[in-house]
Parts: C-alpha cells; sequence; structure tokens
C-alpha cells in the first residue's frame, strides 16, 4: 500500500514536471520570417523589406532568401530563351551586391537555385533536423501581379503548410495566409491612389494626372539594417549562408555564351545596388545631365542620351523614390525646368505599367490584351495576326530592309539595349506593319533586354499592338528614323553596309537607283536586303485620319510646361 502511494507520487510529480518543461521550451521556441527577394534586390528604401521587419517579432529569426531560377535558359512559348546570358549574369551580380548588403547589416542572405518552395522547405528541415523546434513560420515579399510569381506564392503557401502538418504544428485558423505580399518598388504609393487598384485609368494622361494632383512622392524608409535582425538565424543555417553564390553554369549558361563587350554599346555597367547609385550619382549631379534629359532623351547612341537606370530599376537595386528624391534635391542646388521633372515623368509611366499589370494580372501576355477573344473583328483596334517565321526572323536579326528598323533590332541582339524611341518604332513595325503576333516581339525582348521588366515590357507591348483599347500610335519607321537619325549616323553604326548610301535615302535605300547602289557598294538584295514587307504609312486606324503618332507628336509639342506639376512628401 505505502509502496503504491509512493510510486503514485512520483509519477504524479514527474508528469507535472514534464508538463513544465514543455511549456518552457515552447515559449523559448522561436518563430521564423522568411525574406523572399524577388525584383527588389536592395536595402536601401525597400519599403516591403522594412515592412516584414515591422511585422517580425525582434526576438525572431529574420531569414532573407533569394532562390535563382535554374532554368534561365530554358525555353518560353514564342521561340525564345527566358533570359540572356548577359542578364542573368547581371543578376548574379545584383545578388552579390545583396548578399553583401546582408552581411554588413549583420545578417546572411540565404540563396538557393531552382524550386523557392523546395529551397524553403529544405531549411525548414535543416532546422528541424538539428533538434531545434520552431513556432510559427511566415514568409514576406514585395507584391508582384502576374504568372509565375504567383505560382511562387501558391506554392511556399502550401509547403510551408505540409511542413507544419508534419511536425505538428497548427496552421493559421483563421483564414490568414502564411505567405504576406507587401506593395513596393512604385514611385506613388498604392493607399494613397485616388482610386481602387482595379479601376486604375488605362490610359497614362490620365493616370498621371489623377496621380500628380492627388498623391505626394513618399519619403524613402531607413535602410534596413543591424537593428532589424536582432533575432539572428538558427545555428543549423549558418553553414547554408556561408554557401558561394551559383554562377552561370549552374543557371543553365556558359561563361564562354557571354558576348564580347560591343564597344558600340550604350549601356555597360555591372550590377549591384552600389553601380545603380553611382549611376544616379553620375547622371544626375557628376555628369550634369538631368537638367538637358528632355532635349536628349530621344537620341540613340551612346550612354548619356537617357539615364539608363532601367537595368538596376527592372531588378530593383535602386528604388524610383530614391531617384526622384535625388531629382528634388538637384532641382533645390542647381536648375529646375521641364528636362528635371522628366524624368519623374518617366518613372510615372513606369508606375503606370506596375498599376495596369495589377488590375489586368495575365491579361498583359494575351494576344488580345485586355480586349479579350471577343473583341475580336468587332474592336476597331482588331487586328487579324498572322505568324510568318520568315519574317519574324527578319526581324529579329535586323534584316527588314527597313534600316531604322534593322539597326535597333541590331543594337537589341548585340548589347541587350535599345533606346524608348527603337523600341516603340520596332513594336509598331512588327505588330502594325508586319501584323505579326506580337507576342514573338514581346518574348524576343524578354530573352535580350537587359532591362526586361515583366510590367513595362508586356504593357508596353500590348498598348504597341493596340490591345488595351485606346488610339493606337503607329509609326512611320522611315520618317522616325529621318527625324531621329537625321545624319544617318545611328543606321550607320549598326548597319555598316550602308556606310556611303546617300544621307536622303538612307532610311529609304530602296529608292536608290541600279547605278547609285553600285556607287554606294550596297546592291539590295545582295549586301542588304530589300524590304520584306511593303509599309503601311497610311493605314486608318482608331482615331482617324493619318499616322496616329502625327496628331500625337503635335499635341505634344503644344503642351507647355507649367513647372512643378508633381509633389513630394516633406
Ligand atoms: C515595346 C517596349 C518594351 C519595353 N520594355 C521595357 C522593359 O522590359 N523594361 C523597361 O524597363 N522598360 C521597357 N520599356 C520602356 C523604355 O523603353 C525603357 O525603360 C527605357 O528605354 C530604358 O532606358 P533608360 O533607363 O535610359 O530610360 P530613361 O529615358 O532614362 O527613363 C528613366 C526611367 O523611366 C522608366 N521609363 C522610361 N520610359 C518608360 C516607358 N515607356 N515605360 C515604362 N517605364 C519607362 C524606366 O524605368 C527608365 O529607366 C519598353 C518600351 C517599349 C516601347
Ligand atoms: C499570395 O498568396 C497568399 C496566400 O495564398 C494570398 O493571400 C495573397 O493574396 C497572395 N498574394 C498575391 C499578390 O497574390
Ligand atoms: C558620357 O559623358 C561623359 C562626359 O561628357 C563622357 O566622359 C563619357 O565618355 C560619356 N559616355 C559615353 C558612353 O558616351
Ligand atoms: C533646363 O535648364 C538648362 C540649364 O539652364 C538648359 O540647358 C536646358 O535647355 C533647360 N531645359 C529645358 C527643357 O527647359
Amino acid at each position: 500500500m505505502k509502496k503504491h502511494f509512493f510510486f503514485l507520487l512520483i509519477a504524479i510529480i514527474s508528469s507535472k514536471m514534464s508538463a513544465m518543461v514543455t511549456t518552457a521550451s515552447r515559449s523559448a521556441m522561436r518563430s521564423i520570417s522568411f525574406y523572399l527577394f524577388r525584383f527588389d534586390l536592395r536595402i536601401r528604401d525597400n519599403s516591403a523589406l522594412i515592412a516584414a521587419v515591422q511585422r517580425s517579432k525582434k526576438e525572431d529569426y529574420f531569414i532573407p532568401i533569394y532562390c535563382f531560377d535554374d532554368k534561365t535558359n530554358s525555353q518560353t512559348p514564342f521561340s525564345a530563351t527566358k533570359s540572356s546570358p548577359e542578364r542573368t549574369q547581371f543578376l548574379i551580380e545584383s545578388v552579390a551586391s545583396l548578399k553583401g548588403g546582408m552581411s554588413s547589416s549583420g545578417t546572411q542572405l540565404m540563396v538557393g537555385v531552382g524550386d523557392t518552395a523546395e529551397y524553403l522547405s529544405g531549411l525548414l528541415s535543416k532546422v528541424q533536423d538539428s533538434g531545434e523546434e520552431l513556432g510559427d513560420i511566415k514568409v514576406f515579399c514585395q507584391e508582384e501581379f502576374c504568372g509565375e510569381e504567383l505560382k511562387v506564392n501558391r506554392s511556399v503557401e502550401r509547403a510551408i503548410k505540409a511542413f507544419n502538418q508534419k511536425r505538428g504544428h497548427p496552421n493559421p485558423t483563421d483564414g490568414s495566409s502564411i505567405v504576406t505580399s507587401i506593395w513596393g518598388s512604385s514611385l506613388y504609393e498604392l493607399e494613397d491612389a485616388p482610386f481602387d487598384a482595379n479601376s486604375a485609368p488605362t490610359v497614362m494622361t490620365q493616370f498621371r494626372t489623377k496621380m500628380e494632383k492627388n498623391c505626394a512622392i513618399p519619403n524613402c524608409v531607413e535602410t534596413f539594417g543591424r537593428g532589424h535582425v536582432c533575432g539572428g538565424i538558427p545555428e543549423a543555417l549558418k553553414g547554408e549562408g556561408d554557401k558561394e553564390l551559383p554562377g552561370l553554369k549552374d543557371l543553365g549558361f556558359d561563361e564562354t555564351e557571354l558576348s564580347q563587350p560591343d564597344e558600340r554599346a550604350a549601356f555597360n555597367f555591372k550590377g549591384g545596388e552600389e553601380n545603380a547609385l553611382a549611376r544616379v550619382q553620375e547622371y544626375i549631379f557628376d555628369l550634369d545631365l538631368l537638367k538637358t534629359y528632355f532635349e536628349t532623351r530621344n537620341g540613340l547612341i551612346g550612354a548619356n542620351f537617357s539615364t539608363k537606370f532601367s537595368p538596376f530599376l527592372a531588378v530593383g537595386s535602386v528604388s524610383p523614390r530614391y531617384i526622384a528624391h535625388q531629382c528634388k534635391k538637384y532641382e533645390a542646388e542647381r536648375v529646375a525646368n521641364k528636362s528635371t521633372y522628366w524624368v519623374i515623368f518617366e518613372l510615372t509611366v513606369r508606375d503606370f505599367c506596375r498599376y495596369f499589370a495589377k488590375r489586368f494580372g495575365d491579361k498583359i501576355f494575351q494576344l488580345d490584351g485586355i480586349l479579350g477573344r471577343e473583341a475580336r473583328g468587332r474592336h476597331p483596334n482588331s487586328i487579324r495576326w498572322s505568324y510568318n517565321p520568315t519574317l519574324v526572323e527578319a526581324w529579329k536579326e535586323g534584316t527588314t530592309g527597313y534600316p531604322f528598323v534593322d539597326a535597333n533590332m541590331r543594337e537589341l541582339k548585340a548589347t541587350g539595349y535599345m533606346s524608348n524611341r527603337g523600341r516603340q518604332n520596332v513594336a509598331s513595325f512588327l505588330a502594325l506593319d508586319m501584323n505579326q503576333d506580337w507576342r514573338y516581339g514581346g518574348y524576343w525582348f524578354e530573352e535580350k533586354l537587359l532591362d526586361y521588366d515583366i510590367y513595362s515590357n508586356y504593357v508596353s507591348w500590348i498598348m504597341a499592338a493596340g490591345m488595351t483599347g485606346g488610339r493606337v500610335n503607329k509609326f512611320n519607321v522611315v520618317k522616325q528614323g529621318k527625324d531621329y537619325d537625321p545624319k544617318g549616323e545611328y543606321v550607320k553604326l549598326w548597319c555598316p553596309e550602308l556606310e556611303n548610301v546617300p544621307v536622303g535615302k538612307i532610311m529609304e535605300p530602296w529608292r536608290m537607283s541600279k547605278d547609285e547602289q553600285k556607287e554606294a557598294g550596297c546592291i539590295l538584295g545582295v549586301n542588304y536586303p530589300n524590304p520584306v514587307v511593303q509599309m503601311k504609312v497610311f493605314q486608318k486606324r482608331d482615331g482617324g485620319g493619318k499616322d496616329g503618332y502625327k496628331a500625337e507628336r503635335k499635341k505634344k509639342n503644344k503642351e507647355k510646361y507649367k513647372g512643378g506639376k508633381y509633389s513630394i512628401r516633406e
């Protein structure tokens, strides 16, 4: 009897004790917040990153992640690949710089290759296997609006829920999700916009006026730093953070595939946050070019006619707000006029594309854009698209017989850059003169552009093709060439076979007589192609009349600069 009582006592005490132990270890269990970097590879003015930090507890683990796509050399639809070796190299440089930024902020960027959800699950298993019990797991990232990025969002959500189930940890039951995406990397803040995200204007001018009238460009947020990562990272992941970055080979390319730098290239910068800031400083202040941006922006040759901020903005090495604030500073210190405003104007166009993509999602990749299939044959912008591989190939290679188109397309292929003037012309030419399915162009740009940005690219393309429903701007590529390359210097730079063609005919070499061709050493069909299609100069489009572009330009020239249209939050 006594003996039994004794054992019972022991049993009660020990069960109490073990209960105490579990409560103690539960409360010491640390939660993890992952931050998934995508197109916001920077520590300065990264509003989504800072918001994520603020939504996590100081003592919790905060783990920054970047996961490379290992299939950047794989095929996309429309016979193009996902990236060029050059853009992938630029991305590697940008991630390397972010890794440096993270380590100076007191933490380690974990870098994976392949499927993001798998990579995260792997990290979590490592922690689990080390015997450390984790609390809740959350994932934060900057909000993206289309296809693949949303898929990643969903698969990460699924993977972590499965991990929780396996370890017997409750999943959120209140309907909240594990992945939280946070708006970021725009000039104007979404919540300041005077419209609902689902009714963002589809016409640029309306968008801009509404934004400029109702919103101020917010201040930059604090730089990510040591104070934000007090929780450190789990012991089991320290080795992971020390791993070397993948190289081109790991991402499907070979060093030997990198083209030799072309001395004619307009963009020759290396990737990374420091290089982005250096270019902003150089363009605006050191070279003092901001004050003439409006006059030079339609240029075609060299680094200085426009900012060349685009590849940095595309991966998020610099924020548009930071640039706007630098412009403002320049205006205060030096001069304010239409030129200094116009860079902010262009950043507003960039915003327009983001807001557009948020509203319409994957429609920006579709042949009929936001008009939808049902518009075919009904909407005035509707086109009977065709696909002729020979024509599309001529366009890509720069052998259409239209020198202004060919020069631009050759530049793109050789260097990964093309001016805005060029992009508008070649896009219009493919879609509206050649009548080819514009997606062959969109995907080719995606492959080749160093500054490829989902939203700017596809929204620009559906606009060029008229698939946003507004007035179509068809470009007369001969006239545009004469206006913007009056001496033919740009054309000669990329089409040296036209070197000796008289300036008056350089944009339309088919007007040369046989004798003139001989004299110029440029026989059509031998040294330079005959035009592969007939240009449709006076096609009647929505808005009536002739070349839509002319009307647009007349209107633009009339528009006077009235000073300081935008405002910046103080
Ligand atoms: C068919 C087509 C496809 C395009 N694809 C892309 C793309 O994939 N990525 C991309 O960044 N831009 C794209 N653009 C926009 C524009 O041509 C480039 O942003 C610009 O030429 C980049 O050079 P920059 O940085 O020197 O520009 P700047 O003239 O110096 O302009 C400053 C910044 O403003 C923004 N910007 C300027 N013009 C536009 C525009 N029309 N649309 C959106 N943003 C703009 C860019 O971020 C640019 O870096 C495309 C335009 C067209 C017509
Ligand atoms: C990401 O996924 C979560 C959960 O599925 C969802 O709540 C959230 O809205 C998604 N974000 C975007 C931008 O789709
Ligand atoms: C840009 O301008 C600066 C200053 O005039 C000059 O030194 C530099 O060579 C220019 N860059 C290019 C690529 O033309
Ligand atoms: C802006 O000011 C600069 C310096 O005075 C001048 O060179 C430039 O032409 C001006 N640009 C515009 C568009 O007014």
